[in-house]
């Protein structure tokens, strides 16, 4: 990404940064996709952007540099994790690929698009839900000739604000799968884990 502005002279808030328009219209996209998912699910359109606290969603950029790998068969970029939060938009190296994602037991190589944005669920939408929508489960594969830089901005509930399965989606015969937890409590609680593909929200399905 280029970056046009010259920080030494920016205000100090750094308003008008390229990053903070990306981020500005990243979040607009994210508020867009919550609607869309809401209604799909039979809900009031803001529904699920009042479960992820309104206005006061958690954001952050990732930038992730794989650097190249004489012997790409014997390592991976990122191990097969599902994303924590809500969503992942993912502005990947169009000409270098490495994301793969999980269908059944394949792993499907994600041809990067040219000004395509890749949007990955995370494990808050899929408890939200109630396992309607699931987080996709993915890894990066590195590269023998070129290294890859990709950005990763994920769009997450209101760290404090307790998930749960929303109550219209849980019905007699298909009962809440998650207990309720905050996002920094999911956090605190995978970190001790690391990544560990799709068992991490899988762990959480209430025993009965
Ligand atoms: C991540 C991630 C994929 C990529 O940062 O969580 O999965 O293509 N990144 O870099
Ligand atoms: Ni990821």
């Amino acid at each position: 990404m280029e970056v046009k502005q010259d920080y030494a002279n920016a205000p100090k808030t750094y308003e008008g940064c390229v990053t903070q328009e990306y981020s500005k219209e990243i979040v607009k996209l994210g508020k867009v996709l919550l609607k869309v998912f809401s209604i799909n699910l039979g809900l009031q359109e803001d529904h699920l952007q009042r479960a992820f606290g309104d206005d006061d969603i958690g954001a952050c950029l990732r930038v992730n540099f794989f650097p190249k790998c004489p012997q790409p068969d014997l390592t991976l970029g990122l191990s097969s994790h599902s994303d924590p939060g809500g969503m992942t938009f993912l502005l990947p190296d169009e000409h270098v690929s490495g994301l793969q994602v999980r269908k059944a037991d394949e792993w499907i190589t994600v041809k990067p698009a040219r000004h395509a944005i890749i949007v990955n669920i995370g494990d808050q939408i899929q408890v939200l839900t109630n396992g309607i929508y699931k987080s996709v489960e993915h890894r990066v594969i590195v590269n023998p000739d070129k290294e890859r830089v990709s950005l990763a901005y994920f769009f997450n509930p209101k760290s404090d604000v307790l998930i749960k399965p929303v109550a219209e989606l849980v019905t007699l015969a298909k009962p809440a799968l998650y207990q309720p937890m905050t996002f920094d409590e999911y956090r605190l609680f995978i970190r001790t884990k690391g990544p560990q593909g799709k068992l991490q929200v899988e762990s959480l399905i209430s025993p009965r």
